[in-house]
This record gives C-alpha cells, structure tokens and sequence, in this order.
C-alpha cells in the first residue's frame, strides 16, 4: 500500500525526528526535514535516514511569506500531506497554516494550556508542580494554541533534576508523537 508522505520541521537535536523515523510500521513516508537551523544535529540525523532536508536561513527572506511560499514549493514538489513539528522554534505563518489546514501538528513538553512557550519542562520544574505532561495539538496562528490531540501526564518527583525530568519527558514524547502520527492518518483513512 501506497503511503501518505509528510515533512518534518526541526530547529535541534532530533530525537522526536528519529523516534518518528525509528517508529516500526509508521503510516507515512517521511520525504523531507525542513530545518531553520544550519549545523542543527537533527539534519545529521536525516541524512543517516537518507531523508532529503531543506535548510534554510529565515534571515535571508524579507519576510515569513516569502520563506514559507518557498517551503509550499518544496512541500508540493514533494507530495507532502502533513507536517510534523518535532521542535521546530518559528511561528507557522499563515501560508503555510491555509495550504495545510488541520495538517500540521506539533508536540510540546508541557499539559498545554498550562506552560506554553520556550523551556516548558524549566517552566514546570520551576513552578515547584508535583505533575506535568506532554501534548500533541494541531497548529494554528497562535504559540502552543491549537486543539489539543492527545495528552499524557507526567510526574514530577521531588528528587527530581532538570536533566531526570527532561528525560523522562522525552521518552513519553518518543513513544506518543509516532503512536498520534498513526492515529491521525488511520483516522483520516476510516
Ligand atoms: C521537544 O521537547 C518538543 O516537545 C519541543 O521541542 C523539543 C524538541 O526536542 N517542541 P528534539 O529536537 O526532538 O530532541
């Protein structure tokens, strides 16, 4: 059977581009990492999976339009269908958001509403909270915003640094992204 293809946009590391990537029998084909980022590790990480990446410096556009037609372009070269943030650290402008309606999705590391915005998982640890969480949502004009997909909560002990909750984050993270991503294309072929 033929798969849905779908762009991952990353701005860092990558570990939420390689736990999609390492995901056994993941619905779609990722065929393309968009990246704002120049040396970020995450592009090493696509070439080892031999997925083609777009790089590129936002500064050098006049605007967000210009940078994002010229994303549509590769998207559409590409048969693109869904985008998948995997922290990507731009605003979606409102190109990108009419050509993908509900086709774009981001994961944060926080129970959205609560903590939104940069360093969500210090925010909470610094917050003195006994829980936090991870949220997968769709994306629209705002930061961290959109209509919530699906949630997962996380506990926050009292021995815990930033560094044990960081990752403790991260695994829930690696194992939710890939799970919603199938959903979500099951969903859509029902
Ligand atoms: C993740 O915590 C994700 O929730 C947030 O940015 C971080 C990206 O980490 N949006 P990585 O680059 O996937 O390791």
């Amino acid at each position: 059977m033929k798969k849905v293809k779908a762009a991952v946009f990353a701005s860092g590391t990558g570990t939420n581009f390689q736990a999609i990537m390492e995901k056994d029998n993941l619905f779609c084909e990722i065929v393309l990492l968009v990246c704002d980022k120049p040396g970020a590790t995450v592009i090493e990480k696509a070439k080892g999976y031999g997925v083609q990446e777009f790089v590129f410096l936002p500064n050098s556009y006049s605007s967000k339009v210009e940078y994002e037609r010229e994303l549509l372009e590769k998207l559409r070269e590409k048969d693109v269908e869904w985008i998948f943030l995997a922290g990507y650290m731009r605003i979606v402008g409102q190109t990108l958001l009419d050509a993908f309606e509900h086709r774009i999705v981001n994961i944060h590391p926080s129970m959205l509403p609560k903590f939104p915005g940069k360093d969500a998982f210090l925010q909470a640890f610094q917050a003195g909270v006994n829980k936090t969480g991870v949220t997968v949502h769709f994306v629209d004009t705002g930061i961290d915003t959109g209509p919530i997909i699906a949630q997962q909560e996380i506990n926050i002990y009292p021995d815990d640094t930033l560094e044990t909750l960081e990752e403790r984050i991260h695994r829930v993270e690696h194992q939710l992204y890939p799970q919603v991503i199938n959903q979500l294309i099951a969903n859509e072929k029902e």
